[in-house]
């Protein structure tokens, strides 16, 4: 990577901020994702770069992606800019725009989940979930990871695109359309991937977190958070039933377990009591049902119909 384009840093301001990189906004309408030194490997910002400018390809509505460059000699990713506010904002300083931004949003994850991801570019999400899943061998036994890893295999393969990190703060609205952002997560798969990701940040975040704490981490309180899980699942869906709402919910909880456990060394700062009670947790209410659960979604299916 000897080649990339060095940017000028003189007059670059920052616009926002990444778990592991600065934004800075550049002076021709772009904007430079400046990744810290250290906490990404290269390989992966490459990775992030072919799967942005590929999603842009394939229709995703999702900002231009130009180049790889550095930036004062860190690794960084061309993005044209875009005039956006995320739905994590816009929700929150008004929560009656819920039924109509939450329903947008459900719009969108079906239409992205009618796109084919090329397995040439984007990785598989089950072989993601499979590798975080032996990255928390040292908190479980053998049999337990083995259980994590038949749950996995449970999910129909699929093959279509998932974003991966599908929350709130991925979600910009641009002249009253929304936009995607962040392929660092994107890969090729089961649809259920990125609704696990929307109901991780809606009604599991408050059974697992303090009110406190979910607050803190979403932004919402926890009315808005259930009002707006109400309003994605019917709408993404497309179900109204309640009894058939709550079979999917049930799944979703079932497997959000499995997201959880095999993030424990992935999210960022998560407390060892966190740690600690995520796996009596996944003790009492995971490993003891997978079976059973494999073969009800055998049967009735992954959402419960
Ligand atoms: N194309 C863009 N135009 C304008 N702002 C952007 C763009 N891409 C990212 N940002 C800003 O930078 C922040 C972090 O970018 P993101 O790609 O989501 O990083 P991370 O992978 O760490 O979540 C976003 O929340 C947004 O505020
Ligand atoms: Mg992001």
């Amino acid at each position: 990577m000897a080649s990339l384009r060095e940017i000028n840093p003189d007059g670059c301001t920052v616009t926002g901020h990444g778990r592991n990189s600065d934004v800075y906004s550049l002076n021709d309408g772009r904007i430079a994702k400046v990744f810290n030194k250290g906490t990404v490997p290269d390989e992966e910002i490459e990775n992030e770069y072919r799967k942005a400018v590929a999603s842009y390809q394939l229709g995703v509505p999702t900002p231009r992606c130009y180049e790889l460059a550095r930036f004062r000699g860190s690794l960084c990713i061309i993005y044209e800019r875009i005039e956006a506010r995320n739905l994590r904002e816009l929700i929150a300083e008004d929560n009656e725009r819920i039924e109509e931004l939450i329903g947008m949003g459900a719009e969108l994850s079906r239409n992205l989940h009618k796109i084919r991801a090329p397995r040439d570019i984007f990785p598989s999400m089950a072989e993601i979930y499979h590798v975080r899943a032996d990255s928390v061998s040292d908190l479980f036994t053998s049999d337990e990871v083995e259980k994590l890893h038949r749950l996995i295999d449970s999910i129909p393969e699929g093959d279509t695109f998932v974003h991966g990190d599908y929350h709130r703060g991925n979600i910009m609205l641009r002249d009253g359309e929304l936009m995607v952002i962040d392929m660092a997560d994107a890969a090729y798969g089961h649809p259920i991937y990125d609704v696990l990701s929307t109901y991780m940040y809606g009604p599991f975040i408050i059974k697992i977190f303090t009110q406190e704490a979910a607050e803190k981490l979403t932004g919402w309180t926890p009315k808005i958070i259930n009002r707006v899980w109400d309003v994605f699942v019917r709408n993404y869906f497309g179900v109204y039933d309640k009894a058939v709402i709550e079979r999917i919910e049930d799944n979703l909880l079932f497997f959000c377990i499995l997201r959880y456990i095999t993030f424990l060394h992935i999210l960022p700062g998560l407390p060892e009591e966190m740690i600690r009670s995520a796996v009596s947790m996944a003790r009492e209410v995971l490993f003891p049902f997978v079976d059973e659960r494999i073969e009800t979604v055998k049967k009735g299916g992954l959402y419960g119909f």
